[in-house]
């Protein structure tokens, strides 16, 4: 699972509630996902922001504590967010490698096991350039390099952006070039590609785009685009719900499972790493009302149970309550 909305981001979708855009909103928000009962039967992490792995429960229980007492890996968020990428038009690069090593040593410290850093791509007419995806690369191998040094797991996270007008052709070519790209880097700057986890985007084609991808499309574009992409060394690729709506990205997710199992002998796990995808019914659910909370938790878990089944090719959209 992933929790780890920037404050700015987290204030935007409590605004979209109707709440206050403040740091004890956030809190409760973020206490009621960890201290949801049974969610240890489905989540193995949950990748956290700085601001909420320092952050405690009522009781005064670091969140990382919680989750670590069911058995939930901590997953700390270590980039510090985008920036436009001067001289570029329309094109961002991460930013956050300056201390990494001494922050690292300190999440580790405090429980995390394992960390995220995510890049961005734009689909458009001249993007991504180049020049874009290298830099981004380049700095997803250090960050990557940092990680293994001191025992963290690195996911690392090249976003192709769902928003835009490309077709799904465009979007395969476009994910097939930045993964073969970061795998080369990564490769060649001695990242060992058996320690890490890929956080990818489905293929798709642009939310603007006029025809939307059926499920089973999806999921040919995926798999072939992994499989020209992604060495076999790599043992497991989660995705991102990327801004589809949660039963969207549950059904893709399904169609890539069944095609997975049907052809066999894929090297990699595959399994899901969602924010929106599983927090969007929560937060609707919620409101802001304490009273709301058992209901929120309930939310949660039912649209971990469906993920869970579509990681297993076992979904239908009838089970859509
Ligand atoms: P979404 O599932 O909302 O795309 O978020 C996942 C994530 O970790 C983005 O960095």
């Amino acid at each position: 699972m992933a929790a780890d909305q920037s404050p700015r981001t987290m204030n935007k979708q409590l605004e979209a509630l109707g709440l206050a855009p403040e740091a004890e909103v956030r809190r409760k928000y973020r206490q009621l996902l960890f201290t949801t009962p049974g969610i240890e039967e489905y989540v193995t992490g949950v990748i956290l922001h700085d601001g909420t792995i320092r952050n405690h429960t009522d009781d005064n229980t670091q969140f990382s504590d919680v989750l670590i007492s069911k058995g939930i890996i901590p997953v700390i968020k270590v980039d510090k967010s985008t920036t436009p990428h001067t001289g570029f038009e329309g094109e961002v690069v991460t930013q956050g490698l300056d201390g990494l090593a001494e922050r690292l040593q300190e999440y580790y410290d405090m429980g995390a096991r394992a960390a995220k850093w995510r890049a961005v791509f734009t689909i458009a007419d001249n993007t991504p350039t180049e020049q874009n995806i290298l830099f981004d690369c380049i700095t997803l191998a250090r960050y990557a390099q940092l990680c293994q040094e001191a025992g963290i797991v690195p996911i690392v996270e090249p976003e192709v952006l769902f928003s835009g007008s490309h077709s799904l052709e465009r979007a395969e070519e476009v994910t097939t070039t930045v993964l073969r790209k970061l795998f080369d880097i990564m490769h060649w700057y001695k990242v060992d590609l058996e320690g890490l986890i890929l956080k990818s985007s489905m293929v798709l084609a642009g939310s603007e785009f006029a025809q939307q991808t059926s499920a089973a499309d999806v999921a040919q574009a995926t798999l072939r685009t992994f499989k020209n992409a992604v060495p076999e060394s790599v043992p497991g690729i989660v995705f991102l719900s990327g801004g589809q709506t949660p039963q969207r990205a549950t059904e893709n997710l399904d169609a890539i499972a069944e095609l997975e199992a049907q052809e066999k002998n894929l090297p990699w796990e595959i399994a899901f790493s969602f924010s929106r995808g599983l927090e969007q019914p929560v937060q609707q659910a919620w409101q802001g009302k304490e009273e709301n909370v058992p209901y929120a938790q309930e939310a949660l878990i039912e649209r971990l149970r469906l993920n869970s089944m579509a990681d297993q090719g076992t979904y239908e959209v009838s089970m859509e309550g």
